[in-house]
């Protein structure tokens, strides 16, 4: 199982190579795209992986649905997860029962009608601005992100490689920072800022080892970017920063 973004420390993984070594030693690889899908493209054809799935909501699309892509002739080795309408075959007495040939076998019961069609019309939308230019967008945001909190003499430790530092690697940053003030903790500033129209999330990012471990914190703050925000967005953050520690005092 692979997270090519993880929640945290945001650089795309090597993905093609980490599939070929894993190929390499017999394992088959399920990319979990949760993430990436939303920001960069992501071509299953050349990938090679074995499975790759992501979440609706995470794609602009409703909640409660999602998708799991794989070779079909490996879908119909897989046997159903769960049994429901629609997904048998043939049900039989004196016999193993049969199933119907994949996605069905996949989809017992009534199918979430009204999500798939709203997943179905968000992935178009996000199809005809073009997944290559948002990436790009976002690319620049990160950059502008970036630097304006660390010209901002808020006093902030930003965690995970610099958009420089990406760029030097031939990586994009993906427009989510992750930081932490010296002084405050993450759940004040979250809700000092929330309180001003502002919403960070704050915590352990599922990452906690890595919070544990690694950075020698419990928690911490994430300002995450789509393509739908812009610059003006980040002087309203950096802003709303800034009103939250005079209040704290800080
Ligand atoms: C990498 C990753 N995988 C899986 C999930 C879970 O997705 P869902 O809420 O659609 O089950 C998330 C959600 O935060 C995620 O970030």
């Amino acid at each position: 199982l692979y997270n090519p973004i993880p929640s945290y420390l945001i650089r795309p993984r090597p993905l093609t190579q980490v599939i070929e070594v894993a190929h390499g030693v017999g394992a088959r690889v399920l990319i979990d795209a949760c993430q990436s899908l939303p920001h960069i493209p992501v071509d299953v054809s050349s990938l090679k992986c074995d499975w790759l799935v992501g979440s609706s909501h995470k794609l602009c699309g409703p909640t409660g649905i999602g998708v799991l892509w794989a070779p079909y002739d490996l879908l119909g080795e897989m046997p159903p997860w769960k049994s429901g309408g629609s997904m048998v075959d043939q049900v039989c007495l004196d016999r193993p029962s049969t199933y119907n040939p994949p996605p069905l076998r996949f989809e017992a019961g009534t199918p979430p009608i009204v999500e798939a069609v709203g997943f179905g019309e968000a992935c178009r939308y996000l199809m005809e601005l073009g997944m290559e230019n948002i990436a790009a967008y976002e690319a620049d945001l990160a950059i502008v992100l970036w630097n304006k909190i660390s010209e901002s003499t808020l006093k902030m430790k930003l965690y995970g490689p610099s958009p420089t530092q990406c760029a030097e690697v031939g990586s994009r940053r993906i427009p989510l920072i992750s930081f932490n003030h010296e002084h405050v903790h993450s759940y004040d500033l979250a809700s000092y800022l929330d309180q001003q129209g502002i919403l960070l999330r704050s915590g352990h990012h599922c990452a906690q080892p890595l919070h544990r471990e690694a950075l020698h914190t419990e928690a911490s703050l994430r300002a995450s970017l789509h393509f739908h925000n812009n610059e003006k967005d980040i002087d309203r953050f950096i802003s709303g920063l800034k009103t939250s520690l005079e209040l704290l005092e800080c």
